[in-house]
């Protein structure tokens, strides 16, 4: 695999717990729309910055110099919603956490039980792994099993890492990843990231390879809901609390279950993610299995 940033890995230093400080690069107090569970409503950033007393309140710049790995240059970003996701999350990373708390996000609550039976695992890839909620279930899922992964952002990754410090961790696009990488999992997920993706469609029939025979996906999906305002437009851009702009697709549920075609479907359900505006917001969840043998593999 080339071209990608790898950072962390059990060898990887440990940002120390207990410190505080200023968090740079963080916005202007402000209470603005937003549409993403990842912006935190009618909250002041100040109020946020009150409440964070982990060690992970450091400059970012402080915590980069704690990682050793590689420059490599971000070459595959050249889509402008990628790019806009990208710089969002790199400034929301500090208040992420408190942000999908406050909004109830519950998705990450359901892996364990997911996950429940699916045998002997010896990796998992987690695509869009943020500050490594999604990462810490698997860690307590499937014990034992070697843990990747992947995000775009690294202000996300680097809290990612000292959350989850015995996975490892590569700093890239999820479609650069998934086209470039020859790794292969077990499990892979992906929970809250796809709806940044402007082809939802490509990067799974790239998954495709990546999972094992018999192996495991679980992925989440913003579904289109004709006639529900909040969630019928196939793809919208919204300015987030923090003055940057995010791009949001939405897909059909049939157009996730053909890129998967000749898999067996393990679940699939629509369920209430977060709260916005006080209303659910509803997300697509798929749990699907690769065939044992397959011609395309
Ligand atoms: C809403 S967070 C979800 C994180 C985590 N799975 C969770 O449930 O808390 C979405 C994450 O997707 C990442 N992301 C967005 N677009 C991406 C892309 N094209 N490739 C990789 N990661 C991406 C963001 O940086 C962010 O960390």
């Amino acid at each position: 695999m080339t071209g990608f940033r790898l950072v962390g890995g059990a060898a990887s230093p440990r940002v120390p717990a207990g410190e505080s400080g200023n968090v740079s690069r963080l916005v202007q107090d402000r209470v603005a729309t937003c549409r993403h569970p990842s912006s935190y409503r009618h909250r002041t950033v100040s109020s946020c910055r009150r409440r964070r007393s982990n060690g992970l309140n450091r400059p970012i710049a402080a915590l980069r110099q704690t990682w050793q790995h590689p420059q490599v240059p971000d070459e595959s970003l050249t889509d402008p919603a990628i790019i806009r996701a990208k710089g969002y999350f790199e400034e929301f990373a500090a208040v992420y956490d408190e942000s999908a708390h406050d909004s109830g996000w519950l998705l990450n609550g359901r892996l364990v039980e997911m996950l429940t039976g699916v045998g002997p695992v010896g990796n998992a890839l987690d695509l869009a792994c943020g500050t490594g909620a999604t990462l810490s279930e698997l860690e307590r899922a499937l014990p034992g099993a070697a843990l990747v992964g992947v995000d775009i952002a690294e202000a996300m990754v680097i809290r990612a890492a000292a959350r989850v410090p015995a996975a490892r961790f590569v700093l890239a696009d999820m479609r650069a990843y998934v086209d470039q990488t020859d790794e292969r999992f077990d499990v892979v997920t992906v929970i809250g990231g796809f709806e940044f993706t402007p082809d939802l469609p490509g990067v799974l029939r790239g998954l495709r390879r990546l999972v094992r025979p018999s192996g495991h996906l679980v992925l989440t999906y913003e579904p289109i809901l004709d006639g529900w305002d909040p969630q019928s437009k196939r793809v919208e851009t919204n300015l987030g609390s923090n003055g940057l702009e995010l791009t949001t697709f939405r897909w059909h549920p049939g157009e996730v279950a053909a890129a998967l075609d000749g898999w067996s479907t393990v679940s699939s359900r629509l369920l209430a993610a977060y709260r916005r505006d006080g209303l659910p917001t509803v997300y697509g969840w798929l749990h699907a299995r690769r065939p044992h043998t397959e011609i395309d593999a």
